[in-house]
C-alpha cells in the first residue's frame, strides 16, 4: 500500500511513461447512492486532472485503460454510457489537448467502435500528431492477449509469404508489431480501487514494469494520489533481473 509521506528515495529515475488502470467507477457510484454512470461520468473528470497532473510531474507518456475487450460484456445500457461519454469527452476535449500539447492515441480493436467514433478517433490523432509535451494513449475496447495474438498473425503471414524467415522473429520484432509500437514500455502501472490485478492490460508491455495499487477510487483519484504514487515509485529499486545494490 501507498504510504503517505513523500520523499525522493533512491536513485530511481522518474517514470517515463505511467499506465493507469482506472478502475472503481462503480463502486464510487454506489456509496453515493447513485447510478453507474454517474460514477462514469466523475471518472472523465479524473482523467482531466490526472492528465494535467501527469504533464506538470514530467510524465512524458500516459497511458488509461478505459475499456477492456472484456467490458462489452458488460450490460448494454451501460456500454451505451460509456461510448457516449467516450465520445463527449473526444469531441470537447481535442481543441484543449492540442493547445497544452497533448499527443493523443488510441490502442485496441477499433473495429468493434461504432463509425462515428472512428472518426472521432482519426481526427483526435491527427489533429495532435505533432505534439509533443505529452503523449495520452487510451487503450479502449483493449486487451493485452488479444493484441498479442494480432501481432502474432502479422507475422506469421510475413513468414509464410517468405518476406521474413522463423529465425529472425524475436523481441523487437514482436514489440515492434503491437499497437504500441514507438511507445516505450510502461515504467509503472497504477491500479485503482483496491482490486490487485492486469485484466488484461499491457500485458508483454509491463514486463518489467513497477505495480502500484492504491485504494482511492478512480473518480476521487487526483494530482496528490499521483504524486504519492510516483514517490513510491521512487523508492523501489529497479533490478531488471540483475543483482541489487546490497
Ligand atoms: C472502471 O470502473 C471503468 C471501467 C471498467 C469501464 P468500473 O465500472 O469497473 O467500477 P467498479 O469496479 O464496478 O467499481
Ligand atoms: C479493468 O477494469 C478495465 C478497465 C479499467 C477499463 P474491470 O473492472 O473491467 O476489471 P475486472 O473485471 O475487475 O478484472
Ligand atoms: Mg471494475
Amino acid at each position: 500500500m501507498l504510504e503517505p509521506t513523500r520523499q525522493t528515495g533512491n536513485d530511481t529515475p522518474p517514470p517515463r511513461h505511467v499506465a493507469i488502470i482506472m478502475d472503481g467507477n462503480g463502486r464510487w457510484a454506489k456509496q453515493r447512492g447513485l447510478p453507474r454512470t454517474a460514477g462514469h461520468r466523475q471518472g472523465a473528470e479524473a482523467v482531466r486532472k490526472v492528465l494535467r497532473a501527469a504533464a506538470d510531474l514530467g510524465v512524458s507518456y500516459l497511458t488509461l485503460y478505459s475499456f477492456s475487450s472484456e467490458n462489452w460484456t458488460r450490460p448494454e445500457g451501460e456500454v451505451r454510457d460509456l461510448m457516449g461519454l467516450l465520445k463527449l469527452y473526444l469531441r470537447s476535449e481535442i481543441s484543449e489537448l492540442n493547445a497544452n500539447g497533448v499527443r493523443m492515441k488510441i490502442i485496441g480493436d477499433r473495429s468493434r467502435l461504432s463509425d462515428d467514433i472512428n472518426q472521432l478517433i482519426d481526427h483526435a490523432e491527427r489533429t495532435t500528431a505533432g505534439n509533443t509535451r505529452i503523449t495520452l494513449t487510451l487503450a479502449l475496447s483493449y486487451g493485452g492477449r488479444q493484441e498479442i495474438a494480432n501481432a502474432v498473425r502479422q507475422i506469421a503471414s510475413r513468414t509464410a509469404s517468405g518476406e521474413i524467415s522463423p529465425d529472425m522473429i524475436d523481441e523487437t520484432m514482436i514489440g515492434a508489431s503491437l499497437q504500441t509500437d514507438g511507445i516505450p514500455d510502461p515504467d509503472l502501472v497504477i491500479r485503482t480501487s483496491g482490486e490487485q490485478r492486469l485484466s488484461n492490460f499491457l500485458l508483454w508491455q509491463s514486463a518489467y514494469a513497477e505495480l502500484v495499487f492504491t485504494d482511492r477510487l478512480w473518480p476521487d483519484f487526483g494530482h496528490d494520489d499521483l504524486a504519492d504514487a510516483l514517490a513510491e515509485y521512487g523508492r523501489r529499486e529497479r533490478r531488471f533481473g540483475a543483482t541489487g545494490s546490497a
